[in-house]
């Protein structure tokens, strides 16, 4: 770990008292003015560290920053090789994946961004990303030959990872819209955008980049018009919880979940959190999103091994969902 990082956890495991820097110097063995350079390499970085009246140092409280540093804090052990990269601003982390990934970046890349001028959603919607108060991150995974037929799980897999860490770090409860949205206190807060681009000469899929955008904080003057009834923020106004600490925690499970995908056992998870089973929901036959004849009824009556939506349809025939979109029929 640098000087850099452990001083930062020194910082955030000490947020209600100020550390001098002899201190901290004494307990990480380095010299007085290491610790000022690290303390300096912070701020640039964007954390507020008050160091009013020679008291010494303390995080503000209003900290947030994104940081690798941040991240690692609280990232099992065996994840912390891997590359983070913090951008302030990128049309697409899903797309700077992808860039990174034609020049050799490996499994395991993360690519998170303050801000983004171009998010993608799903059926070429865009993806709402102000500055600094979501969290759009995006994964790389290069599957092996025998991880390819499972590949397609990874999706469901990062729904139930994003879940699992929200209950985990905040104690709330979210839940899932099939196939791929977390919905907390009946509003969208994340939605999951999964790519692949296959190699073309062996026609196999080589990379896959999983793209979480999860909407933290409501931003100041809050969410656009058309938004507003839909999309909810992850935190109350009154959590303080850093961004960092659940992006950490949602990296620990997907990691994990990725290793045995193969598994399923996180299906159990998808299900019990889900929000549509034994639900009327509406479903995009994929014909034309926006053409109404292409929306049929049905009830959802399970979800697959393999991520699928069983429904009955209203001649009474069962139909497993693949891909597209639903909406729960009240809605
Ligand atoms: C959806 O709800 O339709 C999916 C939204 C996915 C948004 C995330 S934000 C991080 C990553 N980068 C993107 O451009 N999109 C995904």
């Amino acid at each position: 770990m640098s000087v850099k990082t452990e001083v930062l956890k020194l910082l955030e495991g000490n947020r209600d008292k100020d550390l001098s820097g002899q201190e901290i110097a004494g307990r990480l063995g380095v010299t007085r003015a290491a610790v000022w350079k690290a303390v300096k390499a912070l701020k640039e970085q964007g954390y507020r560290v008050d160091a009013a009246n020679n008291r010494g140092y303390r995080l503000c409280d209003d900290n947030d920053v994104i940081s690798a540093e941040g991240i690692c804090l609280t990232l099992k052990e065996e994840y912390r090789q891997r590359e983070i990269c913090v951008c302030r601003c990128v049309d697409s982390t899903n797309q700077e994946v992808k860039r990174r990934a034609l020049e050799g970046a490996g499994e395991g890349l993360v690519v998170l961004s303050e801000e983004q001028t171009a998010g993608k959603g799903r059926k070429g919607r865009s993806f709402f990303s102000p500055v600094g108060t979501g969290i759009y991150m995006s994964v790389l995974f290069r599957p092996a030959e025998e991880q390819s037929k499972d590949v397609v799980l990874v999706t469901t897999a990062a729904s139930v990872a994003v879940c699992r860490a929200i209950r985990k770090v905040l104690g709330e409860e979210p839940e899932i819209k099939w196939v791929n949205d977390v919905y907390l206190r009946g509003k969208k807060i994340c939605g999951i955008l999964t790519e692949a681009v296959s190699d073309f000469e062996s026609g196999r899929i080589d990379t896959v980049v999983v793209g979480i955008g999860i909407n933290y904080r409501i931003p100041e003057g809050g969410y656009p018009e058309e938004l507003n009834d839909i999309i909810g923020a992850v935190c109350t106004q009154d959590q303080v919880v850093p961004r960092n600490t659940l992006v950490a925690s949602v990296l620990n499970e997907l990691y994990g979940l990725y290793e045995g995908l193969s598994q399923r056992t996180y299906m159990e998870d998808y299900r019990k959190w889900s929000n549509v089973i034994g639900k009327e929901v509406r479903y995009s036959t994929g014909a034309g999103y926006n053409d109404q004849a292409a929306w049929e009824y049905a009830t959802a009556l399970d979800i697959d091994e393999d991520g699928g939506l069983i429904v009955r349809l209203q001649n009474g025939e069962e139909k497993v969902l693949r891909t597209g979109e639903i909406t729960l029929r009240t809605c």
